[in-house]
Parts: structure tokens; C-alpha cells; sequence
């Protein structure tokens, strides 16, 4: 094969084969949290497509069933697309998605499915009533962007879900369903919320707790808090605000106005139609995502899969009530083997410091770093305010500056011919007169192998560095490298391929390319063991 089948990641999601995108209805249910995802059965680009299914006790180790929702009645013999689970009362888990109803256009209407034997705590068997579809678009509707129902909620009567759509050619909105019985659905006159960015696809909305409490709140759980996210066809990335939902009203208001537009990411990397569910075991909100290849379409047929998911992340409220904080689940550190340390190692201007002792082509780093000499800081120029991406473009991992670029160099060659560099740089004269802290992975010298898709990822860090410390923590798995900055406000995911770093060729260093000393006070990295993954 032209790529090395070392290049498959070991413990982020995946089937044994094929494509796979969007994370759908996870749920968790007598003992067992249940993944299902768009999957196509026959081949390695998307098409086909079915509700794949997948087990776990853990969220780490997965055991594959058979596809749970297959195209098998009228509306949805063209395709069975992205959905959301809800726990009704009587704990029976109901699934609303989204169904192609005819070959000619992408027709979509919303079904719903329901476990054939819920005594079976597997849900291997899905059913489909007879009053489906339980919503279609409607005359003035564009019934070709109409798609992907949330988890529904309950409140005064009523259950409620939303459907992403698209009016005229800009004004992307969350159509708002009401139910009384979660059979006859009739659509609100007005859309939760909209704005002009284009189509929303994967709409999700859920409670979230006011100050920093890490505990997770399930949706028809009471709260003055909310978070709406969408994902954006146009870019490419999932967007999300906080705001009030304002349930007589049946609005939700951005606490920020510009928040539509001002566009906080889960994820400033590839990660995409991504969606949170609730877990009633350790009662947290969990984040999944799917992050695509950003290999090309031949590589994907001729290694026969294309497409993962994001380690699993617990998510809650920042306590400056602005944005979330993402972090790995816990059980992840059940894969980790023996750790390695370093610690209070300074690391002068152009050093680099290797960490050895583990392989790291399979890894999980936790480093925290300490700068010092905050006045040789960078300038920042507001031009860049709005665009990390452009800056850390301008300004990658090799160009010299005052406080950093200092970080990792990951999946990088002995000789550093290839080199994954996932690092921090600050800059003086933010607003009021804090430092701005900008996040970047740069790709660009990831691998020899030409005609790959390397664009450099990046996020501004909302953290006050007046203590002058800041963390990182990069989950390495062969062909990603999924990145958590200052204990989860700022992550990146990227996909990339190295053609020499693979394997026990895959080094990682602690690089500092700036002017400042940068001490290393704590690294600890652990080999990742490999979990049971869908029997691959
Ligand atoms: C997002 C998406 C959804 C759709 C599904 C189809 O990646 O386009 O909007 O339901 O994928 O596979």
C-alpha cells in the first residue's frame, strides 16, 4: 500500500474498515454507553449510508454490532442520516434522525426508531413506526437543508427538539419542534435561533451549570444556562455559543451579540458534527466528534478506511461563564503504561530537549511550562484579532520570536526532517494590557509525503498568564495528535501522515524557538496501551 498501515490510529474511534463521519444518538443504558455513526458498509468514501453500531462499558474499549438503523422504509430508503437520542420517562431510549425519501434530491424529513426488545440492554434491534416521518419540510422550506434532529427535551407540557436548516441562500437556523406524546411533532413559527452563516447542520442545545461545577445536567434538567452549537457547512467547523434559553419566549439569546459571529470552537482543528450527550453514571456532559482525513481520496480507498472520532471529552462551564472547558474522559488514563517524568528543565532560546525512555508514536504528554522575561513578548497586531489561523500562519513553529513558539515537537524524524509542532506563542498589548496567548499545530513539515492537506490550525487562549504557567497535554496516536491547551480551553485535533516518523521512528522533543527561557516545570508522558476497538 502507498500509505503505512502504521498510520492507523490504536485507541481513537474507528471501525475495522470503511468510511465513517458524524457521531450519532450516543446514549448510555442498563450498563453499557452506545455509540452509532454514519458509516458506509461498502467502500471508503462516503455513500450508503447507515447507522453503524457500536458498545462500550468504558468509552475506550468498543465492541461492534451490526448496523442498528438500515434504510428499510419509505422514508428513509435513500439514506439514514445523522440523529440525536432522548431517555423518555419510562427510561426507553427514542431515536429521531434523518431520512432520504426519494433518489432524485436530498429530500429530508425526520423519522423516529425505538428498541424492538428494551429489555435487551445491547438495543440491537431498532423499529420504525408507521407514522413515519414525524416531520417533513414544508412549502417555503428548503427541503434539501433540513436535517439532524437534537435530543429532545421536556418543559411545561411540551417535548421539544430542533431541526438545522437553511433560509434563502444565508440564514442558517435551529427549527424548533414541539410534542406532547413524541409522535405527532408540530413545528413553532419561529426557529430557536438563526443567524446568517449559512446551514446548520448537527444542531445541539443542552443545559449547562452556571460557575465552573464540572457536573453535567441532563437536557429537561432546569438551568440558566445554555449552550447552542452548530455546525457549519461553509467552514467546516463546529461553532457554539452560551446564552439564555428563554423557554416562554421559546428563544435562546446569546449572552455575547457578536457570539453568532464571534464563533468560539469546540475545536480549532478537524473535528466536525460533533454532539453532547448526557451520562447518568458519573453525571457529566460527554463532547464526541468526527474528525475526516486530510489525506486524499486515494489514500483513503487504498488503506480501505477514511474518517475517526475524538477521544470522548467531558465538558462543563469555564468559571468566567465565556466558554466551556474540554477534557479527555478519565478512563482514557486506563491505557497508560509507564510513566516517564522531566521536571524544572529549562529549555534557553533555540534548544530543543528530547524526552526519551517511551515510544511515542503512541502516546499520552501532560507538561506544564513556566515562562519567564514576559517583556521580550512579540507585539501583537490587531489586524490578526479575528484570525489565530492567519497569524500562527504567519508565524509558525520555526519563526523566531520573544515568548515562544515553545512546546512539542510530536511524531517527528531524528533527523527532524518531519516534525508535528503543537506550541504556544504570546504576544504583548492585548486588551487591557494582558498578553494574548495564541495556540497552534503546525502540519506544515508533518511529513515528506507530497500532496497531503497540512493547514495550520489555531485559537487564541483566553488565560490569564500572570503566573506566567500554562499547560499542555497531546494525545498522539499515529495519525493524530489532538491537543488540550491550558487544562481544555483551547484544543486542536489534526490529522497527519509522516512518512518517516512512524512507528519507533516517531520522536518527541520540548522545543523553544523564542527569545525568553521557558522552563519546563513537570512532563510526564505514557506509552497508550491499545483498547478493544470495534474488533480491528
Ligand atoms: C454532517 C452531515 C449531516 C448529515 C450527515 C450525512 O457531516 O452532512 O448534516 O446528516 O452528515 O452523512
Amino acid at each position: 500500500s502507498i500509505v503505512s498501515p502504521l498510520l492507523r490510529t490504536g485507541y481513537h474511534f474507528q471501525p475495522p474498515m470503511n468510511w465513517i463521519n458524524d457521531p450519532n444518538g450516543p446514549l448510555y443504558y442498563k450498563g453499557w454507553y452506545h455509540l452509532f455513526y454514519q458509516y458506509n458498509p461498502k467502500g471508503a468514501v462516503w455513500g450508503n449510508i447507515v447507522w453503524a453500531h457500536s458498545v462500550s462499558r468504558d468509552l475506550i474499549n468498543w465492541i461492534a454490532l451490526e448496523p442498528a438503523i438500515k434504510p428499510d422504509i419509505p422514508s428513509d430508503e435513500h439514506g439514514c442520516w445523522s440523529g440525536s437520542a432522548t431517555i423518555l420517562p419510562d427510561g426507553t431510549p427514542a431515536m429521531l434522525y434523518t431520512g432520504i425519501d426519494r433518489p432524485d434530491i436530498n429530500y429530508q424529513v425526520q423519522n423516529i426508531a425505538f428498541p424492538k426488545n428494551a429489555s435487551d440492554p445491547l438495543l440491537r434491534e431498532w423499529v420504525k413506526p408507521g407514522y413515519n416521518p414525524v416531520a417533513s419540510p414544508e412549502p417555503g422550506m428548503n427541503a434539501t437543508q433540513f436535517r439532524d434532529p437534537t435530543t429532545a427535551w421536556f418543559a411545561d407540557g411540551h417535548w421539544r427538539m430542533l431541526v438545522g436548516g437553511l433560509r434563502g441562500a444565508r440564514r442558517g437556523l435551529a427549527y424548533l419542534y414541539r410534542s406532547r406524546d413524541f409522535k405527532t411533532w408540530v413545528r413553532a413559527k419561529h426557529p430557536l435561533h438563526s443567524a446568517l452563516t449559512g446551514m446548520w447542520e448537527c444542531p445541539d442545545f443542552f443545559p449547562v451549570h452556571a460557575a465552573g461545577l464540572q457536573a453535567g445536567l441532563d437536557t429537561s434538567e432546569p438551568s440558566t444556562k445554555h449552550v447552542l452549537k452548530n455546525s457549519l457547512d461553509l467552514t467546516r467547523y463546529d461553532y457554539y455559543t452560551v446564552g439564555t434559553y428563554d423557554k416562554a419566549a421559546e428563544r435562546y439569546v446569546p449572552d455575547d451579540p457578536a457570539g453568532d459571529y464571534h464563533r468560539l470552537r469546540y475545536d480549532y482543528g478537524n473535528f466536525y458534527a460533533s454532539k453532547t450527550f448526557f451520562d447518568p453514571v458519573k453525571r457529566r456532559r460527554i463532547l464526541l466528534g468526527w474528525a475526516n482525513e486530510s489525506d486524499s481520496v486515494t489514500h483513503d480507498k487504498a488503506k480501505g478506511w477514511a474518517g475517526i472520532h475524538a477521544i470522548p471529552r467531558k465538558i462543563w462551564l469555564d468559571p468566567s461563564g465565556k466558554q466551556l472547558l474540554q477534557w479527555p474522559v478519565e478512563e482514557l488514563e486506563t491505557l497508560r503504561g509507564k510513566p516517564v517524568s522531566v521536571s524544572d528543565k529549562v529549555v534557553k532560546p533555540g534548544e530543543h530537549l528530547e524526552i526519551t525512555g517511551l515510544q511515542t508514536y503512541q502516546a499520552d504528554v501532560e507538561v506544564s511550562f513556566e515562562v519567564s522575561g514576559l517583556e521580550k513578548a512579540e507585539a501583537f497586531d490587531p489586524a490578526f484579532a479575528d484570525d489565530a489561523e492567519k497569524l500562527c500562519g504567519v508565524k509558525g513553529a520555526d519563526v523566531r520570536g520573544g515568548v515562544g513558539p515553545f512546546g512539542l515537537w510530536v511524531l517527528a524524524s531524528s533527523g527532524l526532517e518531519e516534525k508535528t509542532s503543537i506550541f504556544f506563542r504570546v504576544f504583548r498589548g492585548g486588551y487591557a494590557g494582558k498578553p494574548v496567548v495564541l495556540m497552534c499545530s503546525d502540519p506544515t513539515k508533518s511529513s515528506l509525503t507530497p500532496d497531503l492537506y497540512k493547514p495550520t490550525f489555531a485559537g487564541f487562549v483566553d488565560t490569564d498568564l500572570s503566573s506566567g504557567k500554562i499547560s499542555l497535554r497531546a494525545l498522539i496516536d499515529r495519525s493524530v495528535v489532538e491537543s488540550f491547551g491550558a487544562g481544555g480551553k483551547t484544543c486542536i485535533l489534526s490529522r497527519v501522515y509522516p512518512s518517516i516518523a512512524i512507528g519507533d521512528k516517531a520522536h518527541l522533543y520540548v522545543f523553544n524557538n523564542g527569545e525568553a527561557d521557558i522552563k519546563v516545570s513537570r512532563l510526564t508522558a505514557w506509552e497508550m496501551k491499545k483498547p478493544l476497538m470495534n474488533g480491528a
